[in-house]
């Protein structure tokens, strides 16, 4: 591995053998649902606490070995803008080493360990920004042809695949950790909420979609919610979920289907509404968001997912408040969230009429 090299280069790490043999031992697969639960929902013992510093460390590593892995892509030469940052990686990562060989059954190690986490958390905040402007640097230098464009995907979907996941283990630990029930939420177990109302957080992310789209257009348009509960037929669609990954895509798909609706009625006084249509069978629970905002040709749709591929003016950093679009990155990191508890997310549009986004979820 060539992190691994890279570190054992560094003099002052001369212990490191020791520790990479440690967690190399274990499976960087991304943890499911139920670990999650299982984890969250066990009582916060002393005991379980000290399981859980011997093995979210190594967790953590991976993650983050992952990511500075990640960096020596040669896609990455060319980012300038994230070079200047890329030590960020290396400190997490030697943060994280501090805890390897403490003793997992000390009171303050776990304490350490949570406000260690905020620290890398806080210092990786703005990322996703960051590496957005340095794509678009990419793109002005090497433009958008296909094979670079395959390359920038590709990178970039494990890139925030990674990211997702180390920031959902971080999440998961201090949410547990730091003593106290989150007060607006006290049933989610960290970032999970057990009892997940889709259709709240569906009205959630119209309310803030409507917000921006208001503020550039002067205008957007309904919402309406239909909801079908195959088993009880009665009862709302409640599901085991990150209520703010489930917001993340919705408000995504509600820009972009706002945009499409009013900028295909410019010239009518009625724009019509946006209708989502929630199902829940045995196996699945999907979304359906449909606009009539003209839709996309199909030789286009997969280009719709990339990452530097965007109709809208690019936003220019510094010009205040948040676009409504414009860098191309709302349906790829969309997608990934979908997918990163299984799901996934499919665009279906009629050229001339309008789009169906759905996202599936398991
Ligand atoms: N519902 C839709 N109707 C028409 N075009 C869409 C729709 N959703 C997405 N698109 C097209 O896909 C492109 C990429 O969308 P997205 O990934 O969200 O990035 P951005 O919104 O920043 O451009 C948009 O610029 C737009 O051209
Ligand atoms: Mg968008």
């Amino acid at each position: 591995m060539r992190w691994v090299r890279a570190l054992l280069k560094n003099a002052s790490l001369a212990g490191a053998p020791k520790y990479i043999e440690h967690f190399s031992k274990f499976s960087p697969s991304p943890l499911s649902m139920k670990q999650f639960l299982d984890f969250g929902t066990a009582q916060v013992s002393e005991e379980t606490a000290s399981a859980h510093l011997d093995q979210s460390p190594p967790h953590c590593l991976l993650s983050l070995a992952e990511a500075i892995n990640l960096e020596a892509d040669p896609i990455m030469e060319v980012i300038t803008l994230y070079q200047i940052s890329s030590w960020r990686y290396v400190q997490s990562l030697l943060d994280i080493m501090e805890f390897l060989d403490k003793d997992p059954e000390d009171h303050h190690t776990l304490s350490q360990f949570t406000e260690a986490l905020i620290t890398i958390r806080n210092r990786h905040n703005d990322v996703v920004p960051t590496m957005a402007q340095g794509v678009l640097e990419y793109k002005d230098t090497y433009g958008d042809d296909p094979v670079s464009n395959q390359n920038v995907q590709y990178f970039l979907d494990r890139f925030y695949l990674s990211r997702i996941s180390i920031r959902m283990l971080i999440n998961q630990h201090t949410l547990i950790f730091d003593g106290s029930t989150n007060p607006a939420h006290p049933k989610h177990i960290g970032s999970i909420d057990p009892n997940c109302n889709v259709s709240e957080v569906v009205k959630d992310a119209y309310d803030m979609a409507k917000l921006l789209c208001d503020k550039y257009y002067m205008a957007s348009p309904d919402l309406e919610i239909q909801e079908i509960n195959a088993s009880n037929p009665r009862q709302p669609i409640l599901m085991v979920y990150v209520p703010s990954h489930l917001y993340h895509m919705l408000f995504e798909l509600f820009k972009n289907a706002m945009r499409a609706t009013v900028e295909s009625h410019e010239s009518s006084l009625v724009l019509p509404p946006i209708k989502v249509m929630l199902a829940l069978g045995e196996e699945d629970l999907s979304i359906k968001m449909s606009d009539r905002g003209g839709g996309v040709p199909l030789r286009k749709i997969e280009r719709l997912f990339s990452y530097m591929y965007s109709t809208a003016p690019t936003p220019q950093p510094g010009t205040g408040g948040t676009p409504l679009a414009g860098f191309g990155y709302g349906l790829p990191i969309s997608r990934l969230y979908a997918k990163y508890f299984q799901g996934d997310l499919q665009l279906f549009s009629m050229e001339g009429f309008g789009t169906d986004a759905v996202i599936y979820l398991k």
